[in-house]
């Protein structure tokens, strides 16, 4: 499981719909994800979605039949394609052909797919995928600007190789980003921060000690991504400043990859103006070497031993400039007698909220998808958290802060 197995996840009912391109396949890992995260999966396909993969392998991993025939011969036909439609609370097309996104926009409903799509009353989610060259042509441009307009989620296709045997822009979106999306269809307030922008920090920060070591933590910036997935599903424009890491972050509006604390410094002191929250759930270290030495270190005697100077405190730079209209987030990673820590944290570096976490606790901390945790507020809110996914830990940092902050929740 990911840092993306939230609750909202959890019992949720999702149409799936395929249609027939190469990446057909690759919808049996988003099926299998939401079947293991507790959702409810029922799935339809194409005609040509037939013809890449097998009903069979879909209702398998589905769990349930799979609708394609509009005018089913030998059953009940009824009015399955409406069922469908109202029964889904969220529905992700992946992949979606040109021709489906075709129809999409020009109101044709001549397959079952197409039928369902036109008669949903709840969120959709579109993901594409084709030939560059489709792609990019002008009546797919187009189409997919209409759907984009009329409230489709639109999770655009990547870079990389494709099937014809070349690279270009085309391939179906990742697994992690169809569940961006799809997380973002399933939430209960998907405009509580639209027209504000959130800037988030996330993961380690590398301090070069020589060329080939480095002073680092733990920190995969799993949390920060989960904050930056959470604000996207909000509505919100998002500014993410991450550390190195092998995760793979989200789809934001502004992606910044930093290494030391400075850079990571100079990253979030450029953007915090135009902020309206700043989540600092990056794991900045403390310190640095006094000199990053331009040679590697020779081992010439038994012992060594290194000098260290401070990093600038970042939370506490953006706090000593924060506006009134502006909210501070920060997190307080504390081993012993946390809550009195984390309050003064709160207090000294002028935050709104203080989320504490204790990583010696199973399932808390640092690489890890779950989170244990506290939130502190400054009219003195305190909410314990249960054991929860990365992601549901944002959600209730998002929750807190915006009851706390009428100024900040579009109501
Ligand atoms: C081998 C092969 C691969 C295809 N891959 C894609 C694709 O990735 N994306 C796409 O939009 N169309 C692709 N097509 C074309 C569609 O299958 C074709 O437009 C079909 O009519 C789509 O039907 P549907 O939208 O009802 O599923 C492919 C066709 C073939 C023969």
């Amino acid at each position: 499981m990911s840092y993306f197995a939230s609750r909202l996840f959890q019992d949720a009912r999702v149409l799936v719909g395929v249609t027939g391109g190469i990446a057909a396949y690759k919808s049996c890992e988003l099926i299998r994800f939401l079947v293991d995260a507790g959702s409810e999966v029922r799935v339809m396909m194409t005609e040509s979605a037939g013809r890449f993969i097998t009903p069979l392998t879909l209702e398998t991993l589905s769990r349930n039949p799979v609708f394609s025939e509009l005018f089913p011969d030998s059953e009940f036909s009824g009015t399955h394609h409406i069922n469908l439609a109202d029964w889904a609370q969220a529905v992700i097309v992946a992949p979606a052909t040109a021709n489906f996104i075709g129809k999409l926009v020009n109101g044709i409903a001549d397959d079952f797919v197409t039928t369902t799509a036109l008669a949903l009353s709840c969120p959709l989610v579109v993901a594409p995928a084709m030939n560059s060259n489709m792609w990019q042509h002008f009546s797919v441009q187009r189409n997919v600007a209409q759907l984009k307009e009329n409230d489709v989620l639109i999770c655009e296709p990547e870079e990389g190789f494709l099937a014809e045997g070349y690279h270009g822009i085309g391939r179906l979106a990742r697994l992690e980003y169809l569940l961006q999306y799809l997380y973002r269809a399933l939430h209960p307030e998907p405009n509580s921060l639209a027209g504000k922008t959130v800037l988030i920090t996330a993961g380690r920060t590398e301090e070069p000690l020589d060329p080939a070591r480095i002073l680092t933590n733990r920190s995969t910036g799993k949390m920060g991504f989960a904050l930056a997935v959470e604000a996207f599903a909000r509505g919100a424009r998002v500014v993410l400043v991450h550390g190195p890491t092998h995760v793979i972050p989200p789809r934001v509006d502004r992606l910044v990859g930093v290494q030391t604390a400075q850079q990571m410094l100079e990253a979030v002191e450029k953007h915090f103006d135009q902020a309206d929250v700043f989540l600092s759930a990056a794991a900045v270290a403390d310190f640095r070497p006094a000199s990053s030495r331009p040679d590697k270190i020779k081992k010439e005697n038994s012992e060594m031993s290194l000098q260290l100077v401070s990093n600038p405190d970042i939370l506490a730079t953006m706090g000593e400039r924060k506006k009134p209209r502006q909210r501070l987030v920060g997190f307080a990673v504390e081993t012993r007698q946390g809550v009195q820590n984390a309050r003064k944290k709160l207090e000294v570096k002028n935050l709104d909220l203080v989320v504490l976490n204790n990583p010696g606790e199973p399932g808390a901390g640092f690489a890890v998808d779950t989170n244990r945790v506290t939130l502190l507020g400054k009219a003195g809110e305190r909410v314990e958290l249960p054991l929860l996914s990365k992601l549901d830990v944002a959600r209730a940092v998002f929750e807190v802060l915006l009851k706390g902050s009428t100024d900040l929740a579009n109501e």
